[in-house]
């Protein structure tokens, strides 16, 4: 397969299709922009499980995602998509790096939830960046962001319940945007422990990537319980 494209934990190939692609997931964790980096076998598997369930469930509530539907283990079919280099974090509660850089107490509930922007551009280290940036930056126009952000709303209320409904806490998630050939704009990248905080709504344990950027180690055994608890 023709690849076109190479990140930290996927691979996008070409398909036959011009309009569709194969998305790759692979076994590596990078945090803090790759200064930490380490394989765990058998995390891709579980993020294409994972995120593969997210997308059926979002295009089954009329939200328009890049995924047309799981292949392999590793391996999902999506529309090509031109990502917006965007990302958009929607936060329920305070942790990580709102925490560090505003000074806001662990565990601040935010109602209505808050939406924040940073510049995809590990280069840069992906800075935090406000609407006049996108504006200023030409990184989309106004009613792509008025577009956006009603999206990532929706998907956080979809995600919020149906993770509630498993007895786990969506803490936050970070979602990108594509650009499809149509000019429709959709959810694309990865849904997955690896890009959401999901705590046990019981014992607090975190069950995502936190597992692995504190260095708490069994990561798969918490991913493999998202995947349990979400596909019954
Ligand atoms: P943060 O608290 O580190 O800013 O992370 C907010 C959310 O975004 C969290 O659910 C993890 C996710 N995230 C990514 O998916 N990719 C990233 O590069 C970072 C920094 C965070």
């Amino acid at each position: 397969m023709e690849k076109l494209y190479e990140g930290k934990a996927k691979i996008v190939y070409k398909t036959d299709e011009p309009d569709k692609v194969i998305i790759f997931f692979k076994d590596e964790a990078t945090a803090f922009n790759a200064q930490k980096k380490d394989v765990i076998e058998g995390k891709g598997v579980l993020n294409n499980k994972i995120s593969s369930l997210f997308f059926k469930l979002l295009n089954e509530k009329d939200i328009p995602t890049h995924f047309i539907q799981q292949l392999s283990d590793r391996e999902m079919l999506a529309y090509k998509t031109t990502i917006i280099p965007v990302e958009v974090v929607v936060r329920n509660m305070a942790t990580g790096s709102i925490v560090k850089r505003l000074g806001i107490e662990e565990k601040t509930v935010f109602n209505p939830p808050l939406i924040e922007f940073y510049l995809k551009n590990d280069a840069l280290g992906d800075p935090i960046i406000c609407y006049e940036h996108i504006k200023a930056l030409n990184l989309a126009s106004d009613e792509d962001i008025n577009t956006i952000k009603s999206l990532a709303f929706k998907v956080n209320d979809i995600l919020k319940d149906f993770m509630k409904s498993h007895g786990i806490i969506l803490v936050d998630f970070k979602l990108e945007f594509g650009k499809k050939s149509d000019g429709a704009i959709v959810v694309a990248d990865e849904i997955s422990p690896d890009t959401c905080r999901f705590w046990d709504e019981k014992t607090g344990e975190r069950m995502d990537k936190d597992r692995f950027r504190l260095n708490l180690g069994e990561l798969t055994k918490y991913y493999e319980e998202v995947l349990k608890r979400i596909e019954r």
